[in-house]
């Protein structure tokens, strides 16, 4: 390569553009001017309804990283069993649930891993080999433990533990029909609020050798009332629909126990190498500005001639979701008892601890039922629109369900509500 057009190459190298941002204007400009056509995809769980919250924070709350940084596999040397653990990222882990009230976390581990998709496998893998142990005395036995959720439960869960086949545990489906056999181990799994109905949720099984492994990544304000602080064994959480930042791909565990944990830490340790630590940043980051949002807010409210800072001029994120949430629902709840053919869970209200009010349960997917037709996908297909269809979610689940993403970004999901209103003057059959 020439001198010229090796320095242009790295120009471009270092011009690096998000060329793929769902809320950037020009993509959506260019989603209406095709609207007709558009296929709205409902299908994922993607929260980019947040986008147009941070977007107004982006000068207040966002990381540079210098090309110098975060070079070493290392960064904690202190805590010797997880060297890739950024005790600044554990502090603002605790101190957002702390604020918030929805886990207990003083005295616990916290472990980060990319997002908790890959911290339910390895707390599993985990918990698996311990109830082993504790049952049968050695590792020897080659009994895989049966791994169970209530229907309908999170799609992922059977899918992710058919394609890994590990030889420590096996997906046995639904917890409601599952029955262990004598005092043997079993994990079940407890979905809070649930996806994809969001309904809260407690085990079914009644059993004397399971443990319980609670995912909780719905359990905020946003979503739900926050009754008490959540304190089990081992609960998930994802920076992904705490406040939106599903692209960091950051989860983080709370456990009680510290051989899980050291097994979970050593897991991740011995697969990856320990944690990303760009995402730990930018998750520390975010974490302490959302607890500095809430927990300083009440000494902001000053004459009228003060200087306010950005952070407290605007809602905190977790009322920005209600709201947002709140607003969809009501939409849709409208529209879905106007055209008649289909139906949404109800969900009574409770007393939130954080917004200290009672709120209502704005789940970030509707669970919808189609009264009239088999397939409800028969319908979204026509509608072009792409929803998850119910039969993913337990193989008794009805196919006349389908799970809609509730977290998308404004376009698509009026987009989706216009499309649905006119199922009213359609003919379904
Ligand atoms: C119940 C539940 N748990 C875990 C996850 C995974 O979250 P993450 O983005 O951290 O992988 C999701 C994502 O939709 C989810 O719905």
């Amino acid at each position: 390569m020439e001198a010229k057009e090796l320095l242009l190459h790295e120009v471009k190298q270092n011009d690096v553009t998000i060329i793929n941002d769902k809320n950037n204007d020009t993509t959506n400009d260019l989603n209406s001017a095709n609207d007709d056509n558009h296929l709205i995809n409902l299908e994922k769980g993607d929260p980019t309804m947040f986008c147009s919250y941070w977007k107004k924070l982006d000068n207040e709350c966002s990381v540079t990283i210098k090309a110098s940084e975060l070079i070493s596999y290392t960064i904690n040397h202190k805590e010797a069993d997880f060297f890739g653990q950024m005790p600044e990222f554990v502090e603002a882990v605790k101190r957002v649930h702390r604020v918030v009230g929805n886990a207990v976390t003083e005295g616990r581990y916290v472990i980060g891993g990319t997002g908790s998709s890959q911290l339910f496998l390895v707390a599993l893998r985990a918990l698996a080999s311990s109830v082993r142990k504790t049952t049968n005395g050695s590792n020897s036995s080659n009994k895989r433990i049966p791994v169970v959720c209530a229907e309908p439960y999170y799609s992922f869960y059977k899918e992710a533990m058919e394609q890994e086949k590990s030889e420590l545990y096996e997906w046995q489906g639904d917890a409601n029909t599952f029955k262990p056999e004598s005092n043997n181990p079993y994990i079940e799994v407890v979905t809070s609020p649930n996806n994809p109905d969001g309904r809260s949720r407690k085990p079914v099984v009644k059993g004397e050798g399971g443990v319980v492994m609670y995912d909780l990544a719905y359990y905020w304000p946003q979503y739900t009332p926050i009754t008490s602080p959540a304190d089990y064994d081992v609960m998930l959480f994802t920076l992904s629909k705490t406040t939106g930042h599903a692209g960091s791909r950051m989860g983080w565990a709370i456990v009680k126990d510290q051989e899980i944990a050291k097994k979970m830490k050593k897991q991740i340790w011995l697969t990856i190498i320990g944690s990303c630590q760009e995402g730990q940043f930018r998750a520390t980051k975010i974490l302490q500005f959302v607890a500095d949002r809430y927990e300083h807010a009440s000494y902001y409210k000053p004459p009228n001639n003060m200087y306010v800072p950005k952070l407290f001029q605007i809602e905190g994120v977790f009322d920005y979701g209600h709201r947002i949430l709140a607003q969809r629902w009501e939409k849709l709840r409208a529209i879905v008892q106007r055209i008649g053919v289909l139906s949404l869970p109800d969900f009574s209200p409770g007393f939130c601890n954080f917004f200290q009010k009672p709120t209502s349960s704005v789940p970030a997917f509707a669970w919808v039922e189609c009264k009239t037709v088999e397939d409800a996908e028969q319908i979204t297909k026509k509608l072009k629109i792409k929803t998850r269809i119910g039969s993913r979610f337990g193989s008794s689940v009805s196919e006349r369900f389908i799970r809609v993403s509730m977290m998308g970004d404004d376009h698509d999901f009026n987009l989706f509500l216009e499309r649905l209103s006119s199922l009213a003057t359609m003919e379904l059959s």
